[in-house]
Protein backbone atom coordinates (compact mmCIF):
# COMPACT_ATOMS: atom_id res chain seq x y z
CA UNK A 1 0.00 0.00 0.00
CA UNK A 2 2.02 2.98 -1.59
CA UNK A 3 0.02 6.23 0.51
CA UNK A 4 -0.76 3.91 3.96
CA UNK A 5 0.02 6.75 6.11
CA UNK A 6 3.10 6.88 8.21
CA UNK A 7 2.31 7.97 11.52
CA UNK A 8 5.29 9.98 13.19
CA UNK A 9 5.31 11.90 16.09
CA UNK A 10 7.52 14.83 16.45
CA UNK A 11 8.81 16.02 19.28
CA UNK A 12 9.81 19.33 20.89
CA UNK A 13 12.54 20.43 23.27
CA UNK A 14 10.04 22.01 25.27
CA UNK A 15 7.88 18.87 25.70
CA UNK A 16 8.20 16.75 28.84
CA UNK A 17 9.90 13.73 28.27
CA UNK A 18 7.92 10.46 30.50
CA UNK A 19 10.68 8.07 31.42
CA UNK A 20 9.66 4.50 29.18
CA UNK A 21 11.84 2.22 30.73
CA UNK A 22 10.05 -0.39 32.77
CA UNK A 23 6.56 -0.64 31.31
CA UNK A 24 4.14 -0.52 34.06
CA UNK A 25 2.07 -2.54 33.43
CA UNK A 26 -0.69 -2.07 36.36
CA UNK A 27 -3.48 -0.51 35.02
CA UNK A 28 -4.00 1.25 37.93
CA UNK A 29 -1.20 3.15 37.40
CA UNK A 30 -1.94 3.45 33.90
CA UNK A 31 -5.61 5.12 34.68
CA UNK A 32 -4.33 7.25 37.44
CA UNK A 33 -2.09 8.62 34.62
CA UNK A 34 -4.37 9.25 31.82
CA UNK A 35 -6.77 10.93 33.98
CA UNK A 36 -3.91 13.15 35.03
CA UNK A 37 -3.27 13.58 31.27
CA UNK A 38 -7.08 13.88 30.38
CA UNK A 39 -7.08 16.87 32.78
CA UNK A 40 -3.82 18.83 31.45
CA UNK A 41 -4.68 18.93 27.95
CA UNK A 42 -8.04 17.82 27.38
CA UNK A 43 -9.63 19.26 30.83
CA UNK A 44 -11.46 16.45 32.01
CA UNK A 45 -13.21 18.27 34.96
CA UNK A 46 -10.19 18.34 38.21
CA UNK A 47 -13.31 16.66 40.16
CA UNK A 48 -14.27 13.54 38.11
CA UNK A 49 -14.82 10.37 40.12
CA UNK A 50 -11.36 8.62 40.07
CA UNK A 51 -13.21 5.24 39.39
CA UNK A 52 -13.37 4.17 36.08
CA UNK A 53 -16.91 2.63 35.22
CA UNK A 54 -15.69 1.22 31.76
CA UNK A 55 -19.38 2.48 30.38
CA UNK A 56 -19.52 4.72 27.34
CA UNK A 57 -21.44 7.11 29.89
CA UNK A 58 -18.00 7.24 31.65
CA UNK A 59 -16.51 11.05 31.67
CA UNK A 60 -13.53 9.40 31.57
CA UNK A 61 -14.02 7.08 28.64
CA UNK A 62 -15.93 10.04 26.60
CA UNK A 63 -12.57 12.42 27.00
CA UNK A 64 -10.31 9.25 26.12
CA UNK A 65 -12.73 8.85 23.09
CA UNK A 66 -12.02 12.61 22.27
CA UNK A 67 -8.08 12.17 22.36
CA UNK A 68 -8.19 9.25 20.55
CA UNK A 69 -10.27 10.83 17.78
CA UNK A 70 -7.35 14.06 18.10
CA UNK A 71 -4.76 12.28 17.89
CA UNK A 72 -6.05 10.15 15.01
CA UNK A 73 -6.02 6.78 16.99
CA UNK A 74 -8.66 3.95 16.97
CA UNK A 75 -11.54 5.20 19.10
CA UNK A 76 -12.22 2.71 21.50
CA UNK A 77 -12.54 4.30 24.91
CA UNK A 78 -10.18 2.28 26.23
CA UNK A 79 -6.85 2.22 27.60
CA UNK A 80 -5.46 0.10 24.84
CA UNK A 81 -1.82 0.01 23.92
CA UNK A 82 -1.27 2.48 21.11
CA UNK A 83 -3.80 4.80 23.23
CA UNK A 84 -0.64 4.18 26.06
CA UNK A 85 2.11 4.61 23.64
CA UNK A 86 0.87 8.04 22.38
CA UNK A 87 0.25 9.42 25.93
CA UNK A 88 3.37 8.31 27.47
CA UNK A 89 5.68 10.10 24.35
CA UNK A 90 7.05 14.17 24.61
CA UNK A 91 4.77 16.48 24.95
CA UNK A 92 4.46 19.54 25.44
CA UNK A 93 2.27 21.76 28.53
CA UNK A 94 0.11 23.10 26.07
CA UNK A 95 -3.48 21.82 26.38
CA UNK A 96 -4.35 20.28 22.53
CA UNK A 97 -7.29 22.60 21.66
CA UNK A 98 -8.15 24.70 19.02
CA UNK A 99 -6.90 24.52 16.30
CA UNK A 100 -3.44 26.05 15.52
CA UNK A 101 -1.23 27.52 18.46
CA UNK A 102 1.34 29.22 19.15
CA UNK A 103 4.00 29.21 21.84
CA UNK A 104 3.22 30.49 25.55
CA UNK A 105 4.18 34.48 25.75
CA UNK A 106 3.94 33.79 21.55
CA UNK A 107 7.57 34.10 21.34
CA UNK A 108 8.49 35.42 17.68
CA UNK A 109 11.04 36.80 15.50
CA UNK A 110 10.95 40.48 15.64
CA UNK A 111 12.50 40.83 12.44
CA UNK A 112 11.89 39.79 9.06
CA UNK A 113 14.81 38.59 7.37
CA UNK A 114 16.40 35.69 9.31
CA UNK A 115 19.40 33.69 8.60
CA UNK A 116 20.10 30.01 8.66
CA UNK A 117 22.56 27.78 8.63
CA UNK A 118 23.16 24.22 7.90
CA UNK A 119 26.01 23.09 10.33
CA UNK A 120 26.63 19.72 9.41
CA UNK A 121 24.60 16.99 7.44
CA UNK A 122 23.37 13.61 7.47
CA UNK A 123 25.37 10.68 5.71
CA UNK A 124 21.72 8.99 4.67
CA UNK A 125 21.90 12.07 1.30
CA UNK A 126 23.70 13.76 -0.77
CA UNK A 127 24.65 16.92 0.72
CA UNK A 128 22.38 19.34 -1.82
CA UNK A 129 19.75 16.82 -1.07
CA UNK A 130 19.77 18.37 1.99
CA UNK A 131 20.56 21.74 1.09
CA UNK A 132 17.52 21.72 -1.05
CA UNK A 133 14.55 19.86 1.08
CA UNK A 134 15.75 22.73 3.49
CA UNK A 135 15.36 25.59 1.16
CA UNK A 136 12.10 24.07 0.16
CA UNK A 137 10.71 23.70 4.02
CA UNK A 138 11.66 27.49 4.76
CA UNK A 139 10.04 28.41 0.78
CA UNK A 140 6.47 27.00 2.03
CA UNK A 141 6.69 29.71 5.50
CA UNK A 142 8.10 32.78 3.31
CA UNK A 143 5.68 32.58 1.00
CA UNK A 144 2.99 33.20 3.44
CA UNK A 145 4.65 35.90 5.41
CA UNK A 146 6.84 38.68 5.06
CA UNK A 147 9.71 36.60 6.03
CA UNK A 148 12.74 36.03 3.98
CA UNK A 149 15.63 33.58 4.40
CA UNK A 150 19.44 34.23 4.29
CA UNK A 151 21.81 30.92 4.33
CA UNK A 152 24.82 31.39 6.14
CA UNK A 153 27.54 29.10 5.50
CA UNK A 154 29.94 30.13 8.86
CA UNK A 155 29.27 31.74 12.07
CA UNK A 156 26.17 32.26 14.22
CA UNK A 157 22.74 32.19 12.02
CA UNK A 158 19.30 32.55 13.67
CA UNK A 159 18.24 29.21 12.92
CA UNK A 160 21.25 26.58 13.12
CA UNK A 161 20.28 23.18 11.68
CA UNK A 162 22.23 20.11 12.34
CA UNK A 163 22.07 16.17 12.04
CA UNK A 164 22.90 14.16 15.82
CA UNK A 165 22.64 11.21 17.36
CA UNK A 166 21.65 10.47 21.35
CA UNK A 167 23.33 12.81 23.95
CA UNK A 168 23.97 16.38 21.78
CA UNK A 169 24.56 19.28 23.92
CA UNK A 170 21.17 20.32 25.13
CA UNK A 171 18.70 18.46 27.39
CA UNK A 172 17.12 16.10 24.76
CA UNK A 173 19.06 13.49 23.99
CA UNK A 174 17.60 11.78 20.86
CA UNK A 175 16.63 8.37 21.06
CA UNK A 176 18.28 6.15 18.41
CA UNK A 177 15.48 5.01 15.16
CA UNK A 178 12.15 5.48 15.75
CA UNK A 179 10.09 8.07 18.02
CA UNK A 180 11.48 10.95 18.47
CA UNK A 181 12.74 12.00 14.73
CA UNK A 182 13.83 15.80 15.31
CA UNK A 183 13.38 18.88 17.71
CA UNK A 184 13.40 22.55 16.98
CA UNK A 185 13.54 25.42 20.05
CA UNK A 186 10.99 28.54 19.30
CA UNK A 187 12.32 31.74 18.63
CA UNK A 188 14.75 33.57 20.34
CA UNK A 189 18.32 34.23 20.99
CA UNK A 190 21.07 31.44 21.14
CA UNK A 191 19.78 27.87 20.33
CA UNK A 192 16.42 29.40 20.31
CA UNK A 193 15.25 28.81 17.02
CA UNK A 194 17.36 25.94 16.08
CA UNK A 195 16.64 22.38 14.25
CA UNK A 196 18.37 18.89 15.17
CA UNK A 197 17.53 15.96 13.68
CA UNK A 198 17.76 12.46 14.85
CA UNK A 199 20.75 10.96 12.57
CA UNK A 200 19.45 7.58 13.99
CA UNK A 201 16.64 8.33 11.55
CA UNK A 202 16.95 7.18 7.49
CA UNK A 203 16.57 10.65 6.10
CA UNK A 204 14.56 10.38 2.40
CA UNK A 205 14.29 12.31 -0.53
CA UNK A 206 11.08 10.35 -1.16
CA UNK A 207 8.24 8.49 1.53
CA UNK A 208 10.66 5.48 2.23
CA UNK A 209 12.26 6.50 4.95
CA UNK A 210 11.60 9.39 7.24
CA UNK A 211 11.34 12.47 4.67
CA UNK A 212 13.27 14.83 5.35
CA UNK A 213 11.63 17.82 3.45
CA UNK A 214 7.92 17.02 5.78
CA UNK A 215 9.97 17.04 8.96
CA UNK A 216 12.04 20.46 8.22
CA UNK A 217 9.05 22.35 7.07
CA UNK A 218 7.37 20.87 10.31
CA UNK A 219 10.08 21.88 12.49
CA UNK A 220 11.20 25.10 10.62
CA UNK A 221 7.27 26.40 12.04
CA UNK A 222 8.14 25.48 15.47
CA UNK A 223 11.37 27.64 14.91
CA UNK A 224 9.01 30.41 13.52
CA UNK A 225 7.06 30.06 16.75
CA UNK A 226 4.00 27.68 15.72
CA UNK A 227 3.46 24.97 18.33
CA UNK A 228 0.78 21.96 17.18
CA UNK A 229 -2.37 22.58 15.72
CA UNK A 230 -5.32 20.37 16.06
CA UNK A 231 -6.35 20.67 12.66
CA UNK A 232 -5.26 17.18 11.39
CA UNK A 233 -4.86 18.41 7.91
CA UNK A 234 -2.50 20.87 9.30
CA UNK A 235 1.60 20.73 9.14
CA UNK A 236 2.07 21.45 12.18
CA UNK A 237 -0.56 18.37 13.19
CA UNK A 238 1.79 16.62 16.30
CA UNK A 239 1.45 13.12 14.48
CA UNK A 240 1.46 13.73 10.92
CA UNK A 241 1.33 11.59 8.05
CA UNK A 242 4.29 11.03 5.16
CA UNK A 243 2.11 10.70 2.06
CA UNK A 244 3.92 8.62 -0.97
CA UNK A 245 3.05 11.93 -3.39
CA UNK A 246 5.04 15.41 -1.74
CA UNK A 247 4.23 16.91 -5.28
CA UNK A 248 0.74 17.43 -3.54
CA UNK A 249 2.40 18.59 -0.39
CA UNK A 250 0.61 22.16 0.73
CA UNK A 251 0.14 23.92 4.12
CA UNK A 252 -3.14 23.65 5.34
CA UNK A 253 -5.07 27.07 5.78
CA UNK A 254 -5.06 26.87 9.26
CA UNK A 255 -1.16 26.65 9.09
CA UNK A 256 -1.37 29.62 7.10
CA UNK A 257 -3.69 31.42 9.91
CA UNK A 258 -1.10 30.43 12.77
CA UNK A 259 1.80 31.86 11.00
CA UNK A 260 0.29 34.72 9.69
CA UNK A 261 -1.36 35.54 13.13
CA UNK A 262 2.62 36.06 14.06
CA UNK A 263 3.45 37.60 10.76
CA UNK A 264 1.12 38.88 8.90
CA UNK A 265 0.73 38.16 5.34
CA UNK A 266 3.54 38.56 2.52
CA UNK A 267 4.36 42.00 2.16
CA UNK A 268 3.02 43.95 -0.88
CA UNK A 269 6.14 44.67 -2.43
CA UNK A 270 9.87 43.77 -1.62
CA UNK A 271 11.38 47.22 -1.53
CA UNK A 272 8.86 48.09 1.39
CA UNK A 273 9.85 49.33 4.87
CA UNK A 274 9.85 46.89 7.48
CA UNK A 275 7.36 47.69 10.23
CA UNK A 276 8.93 47.25 13.47
CA UNK A 277 6.58 44.32 15.58
CA UNK A 278 6.22 44.51 19.16
CA UNK A 279 7.14 41.31 21.10
CA UNK A 280 4.11 40.29 23.66
CA UNK A 281 5.39 39.71 27.15
CA UNK A 282 3.48 36.98 29.21
CA UNK A 283 0.66 39.24 31.37
CA UNK A 284 2.78 39.79 34.83
CA UNK A 285 0.67 37.06 37.49
CA UNK A 286 1.30 33.55 38.17
CA UNK A 287 4.76 32.59 36.46
CA UNK A 288 4.19 30.32 33.42
CA UNK A 289 6.82 26.85 33.33
CA UNK A 290 6.97 27.38 29.07
CA UNK A 291 7.81 31.26 29.42
CA UNK A 292 11.54 31.66 27.89
CA UNK A 293 12.41 34.65 29.68
CA UNK A 294 11.58 32.76 33.13
CA UNK A 295 13.59 33.33 35.90
CA UNK A 296 14.00 31.98 39.45
CA UNK A 297 14.25 33.46 43.01
CA UNK A 298 16.74 30.15 44.67
CA UNK A 299 16.51 26.47 43.26
CA UNK A 300 17.42 23.72 46.07
CA UNK A 301 17.50 20.05 46.10
CA UNK A 302 14.77 18.81 49.03
CA UNK A 303 15.24 15.04 49.22
CA UNK A 304 15.97 13.76 45.81
CA UNK A 305 14.07 16.57 44.41
CA UNK A 306 14.13 19.53 42.85
CA UNK A 307 12.46 23.00 44.46
CA UNK A 308 12.13 26.19 41.87
CA UNK A 309 11.19 28.98 44.01
CA UNK A 310 9.79 31.90 42.28
CA UNK A 311 7.15 35.35 44.01
CA UNK A 312 4.47 33.27 46.36
CA UNK A 313 4.85 29.65 44.16
CA UNK A 314 7.52 26.80 43.56
CA UNK A 315 7.75 24.41 41.54
CA UNK A 316 8.52 21.04 42.33
CA UNK A 317 10.54 18.47 39.89
CA UNK A 318 10.08 14.79 40.74
CA UNK A 319 12.41 12.81 38.92
CA UNK A 320 9.98 10.58 38.09
CA UNK A 321 7.13 12.81 37.39
CA UNK A 322 7.65 14.58 33.82
CA UNK A 323 5.11 17.39 34.45
CA UNK A 324 6.73 19.34 37.75
CA UNK A 325 4.35 20.19 40.70
CA UNK A 326 3.31 23.66 41.22
CA UNK A 327 2.65 24.62 44.61
CA UNK A 328 2.16 27.95 46.86
CA UNK A 329 4.89 27.73 48.95
CA UNK A 330 2.13 29.09 51.98
CA UNK A 331 0.46 25.40 51.40
CA UNK A 332 4.04 23.88 52.05
CA UNK A 333 5.37 26.04 54.94
CA UNK A 334 2.73 28.58 55.93
CA UNK A 335 5.24 30.87 58.03
CA UNK A 336 7.65 31.18 55.19
CA UNK A 337 8.06 34.71 53.20
CA UNK A 338 7.72 35.09 49.64
CA UNK A 339 9.75 36.57 46.70
CA UNK A 340 12.68 34.28 48.69
CA UNK A 341 16.39 35.31 47.85
CA UNK A 342 18.20 31.88 47.91
CA UNK A 343 18.08 28.25 49.54
CA UNK A 344 20.23 25.24 49.78
CA UNK A 345 20.08 21.58 51.19
CA UNK A 346 22.47 19.87 53.46
CA UNK A 347 22.35 16.51 52.59
CA UNK A 348 23.87 14.76 55.73
CA UNK A 349 21.59 16.91 58.39
CA UNK A 350 18.81 16.55 56.04
CA UNK A 351 17.47 20.35 55.89
CA UNK A 352 17.18 23.09 53.31
CA UNK A 353 18.19 26.84 54.98
CA UNK A 354 16.08 29.01 53.42
CA UNK A 355 16.80 32.55 52.85
CA UNK A 356 15.22 36.22 52.49
CA UNK A 357 16.91 39.88 53.71
CA UNK A 358 18.79 39.23 57.07
CA UNK A 359 17.24 36.31 58.09
CA UNK A 360 17.24 31.97 57.39
CA UNK A 361 15.31 29.40 58.65
CA UNK A 362 15.85 25.58 58.58
CA UNK A 363 13.09 23.63 56.91
CA UNK A 364 13.09 19.48 57.53
CA UNK A 365 10.52 18.66 54.66
CA UNK A 366 7.60 19.95 55.60
CA UNK A 367 8.49 21.13 59.19
CA UNK A 368 10.30 24.82 59.85
CA UNK A 369 12.60 24.09 62.70
CA UNK A 370 12.30 25.35 65.74
CA UNK A 371 14.81 28.70 66.32
CA UNK A 372 14.45 30.24 63.39
CA UNK A 373 14.53 32.27 61.53
CA UNK A 374 18.16 33.43 62.39
CA UNK A 375 20.05 36.34 61.49
CA UNK A 376 22.72 35.70 58.46
CA UNK A 377 25.15 37.35 60.45
CA UNK A 378 25.36 34.34 62.75
CA UNK A 379 26.47 32.68 59.65
CA UNK A 380 29.95 34.80 59.96
CA UNK A 381 28.28 37.72 57.14
CA UNK A 382 29.37 41.29 58.04
CA UNK A 383 27.18 43.60 59.08
CA UNK A 384 27.53 45.45 55.63
CA UNK A 385 25.91 42.01 53.84
CA UNK A 386 22.33 42.63 54.13
CA UNK A 387 20.74 39.94 51.89
CA UNK A 388 22.52 37.26 49.76
CA UNK A 389 21.61 36.52 46.41
CA UNK A 390 22.15 33.00 45.90
CA UNK A 391 23.63 29.75 47.65
CA UNK A 392 24.27 26.31 47.11
CA UNK A 393 26.11 23.70 49.33
CA UNK A 394 28.52 20.76 47.86
CA UNK A 395 27.39 17.83 49.04
CA UNK A 396 31.25 15.88 48.90
CA UNK A 397 33.38 19.28 50.33
CA UNK A 398 30.76 20.06 52.63
CA UNK A 399 31.31 23.30 51.76
CA UNK A 400 28.45 26.06 51.24
CA UNK A 401 28.86 28.96 48.64
CA UNK A 402 27.00 32.19 49.16
CA UNK A 403 26.93 34.52 46.71
CA UNK A 404 26.58 38.66 46.96
CA UNK A 405 26.39 40.82 43.86
CA UNK A 406 29.94 39.82 42.16
CA UNK A 407 31.38 38.28 45.17
CA UNK A 408 30.78 35.00 47.14
CA UNK A 409 32.12 33.58 50.37
CA UNK A 410 32.57 30.27 51.33
CA UNK A 411 31.20 28.22 54.09
CA UNK A 412 32.19 25.60 55.93
CA UNK A 413 29.53 23.05 57.11
CA UNK A 414 31.98 20.85 59.13
CA UNK A 415 33.31 23.46 61.38
CA UNK A 416 30.51 26.10 61.25
CA UNK A 417 32.46 28.89 60.16
CA UNK A 418 33.24 31.15 57.12
CA UNK A 419 36.29 30.32 55.24
CA UNK A 420 39.32 32.80 55.63
CA UNK A 421 40.34 34.65 52.38
CA UNK A 422 36.33 35.46 51.85
CA UNK A 423 34.97 37.08 50.00
CA UNK A 424 36.48 36.73 46.25
CA UNK A 425 34.85 37.77 43.07
CA UNK A 426 32.43 35.53 41.15
CA UNK A 427 34.59 36.29 38.20
CA UNK A 428 38.18 34.97 39.41
CA UNK A 429 36.69 31.72 40.21
CA UNK A 430 33.14 31.01 38.01
CA UNK A 431 34.95 32.09 34.69
CA UNK A 432 32.48 32.19 32.13
CA UNK A 433 29.21 32.94 34.72
CA UNK A 434 28.11 36.44 33.85
CA UNK A 435 25.48 38.58 35.88
CA UNK A 436 23.48 38.43 38.79
CA UNK A 437 23.08 35.03 40.37
CA UNK A 438 19.64 34.36 41.46
CA UNK A 439 20.34 30.75 42.16
CA UNK A 440 22.57 27.93 42.01
CA UNK A 441 21.76 24.20 41.72
CA UNK A 442 24.00 21.33 41.92
CA UNK A 443 23.49 18.46 40.12
CA UNK A 444 25.31 15.62 38.68
CA UNK A 445 28.60 17.32 39.77
CA UNK A 446 27.66 20.58 38.04
CA UNK A 447 26.83 23.78 39.96
CA UNK A 448 23.95 25.60 37.62
CA UNK A 449 23.72 29.14 37.87
CA UNK A 450 21.02 30.90 36.94
CA UNK A 451 20.70 34.29 36.25
CA UNK A 452 17.55 35.77 34.99
CA UNK A 453 16.21 33.75 31.73
CA UNK A 454 19.93 32.20 31.26
CA UNK A 455 21.22 29.14 33.02
CA UNK A 456 25.12 27.98 33.12
CA UNK A 457 26.17 24.75 33.87
CA UNK A 458 29.54 25.13 35.51
CA UNK A 459 31.91 22.31 35.43
CA UNK A 460 33.78 22.80 38.77
CA UNK A 461 36.57 20.53 38.11
CA UNK A 462 37.32 21.97 34.36
CA UNK A 463 36.68 25.21 35.76
CA UNK A 464 34.34 26.06 33.00
CA UNK A 465 30.84 26.80 31.74
CA UNK A 466 30.12 23.88 29.77
CA UNK A 467 26.47 24.53 28.43
CA UNK A 468 24.45 27.84 28.56
CA UNK A 469 20.93 26.93 28.73
CA UNK A 470 17.21 28.01 29.40
CA UNK A 471 16.95 28.71 33.06
CA UNK A 472 12.96 26.90 32.53
CA UNK A 473 15.25 23.71 30.91
CA UNK A 474 14.62 21.16 34.23
CA UNK A 475 10.92 21.96 33.99
CA UNK A 476 10.53 21.47 30.79
CA UNK A 477 11.89 18.03 29.66
CA UNK A 478 14.94 16.99 32.02
C1 LIG B 1 26.52 18.24 14.17
O1 LIG B 1 26.51 19.40 14.97
C2 LIG B 1 25.86 19.24 16.21
C3 LIG B 1 25.78 20.60 16.87
O2 LIG B 1 27.02 21.24 16.88
C4 LIG B 1 26.60 18.19 17.05
O3 LIG B 1 25.94 18.01 18.28
C5 LIG B 1 26.62 16.90 16.26
O4 LIG B 1 27.34 15.93 16.97
C6 LIG B 1 27.21 17.10 14.87
N1 LIG B 1 27.03 15.89 14.13
C7 LIG B 1 27.98 15.33 13.43
C8 LIG B 1 27.58 14.10 12.66
O5 LIG B 1 29.13 15.76 13.42
ZN1 LIG C 1 6.07 19.36 16.46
Amino acid sequence: MQNLAIFMLLCLPVCSAYPLNGAVKEENLNMDFAQQYLKNYYNLAKDVNQVYRRKDSDPVVKKIQEMQKFLGLKVTGKLDSNTLEVIRKPRCGVPDVGQFSTFPGMPKWRKNHLTYRIVNYTLDLPRDAVDSAIEKALKIWEKVTPLTFTRMLEGEADIMISFAVREHGDFYPFDGPGESLAHAYPPGPGFYGDVHFDDDEKWTEDASGTNLFLVAAHELGHSLGLFHSADTEALMYPLYNSFADLTQFRLSQDDVDGIQSLYGPPAPSPDEPEVPTESSPLESGTPAVCDPALSFDAVSTLRGEILFFKDRYFWRKLHWKSQPEFNLISTFWPSLPSDLDAAYEVISKDTVFIFKGSKFWAVRGNDIQAGYPRSIHTLGFPATIRKIDAAVSDKEKKKTYFFTGHKYWRFDEESQSMGKGFPRFIADDFPGVDGKVDAVLQASGFFYFFSGSTQFEFDTNAKMVTHVLKSNSWLLGK
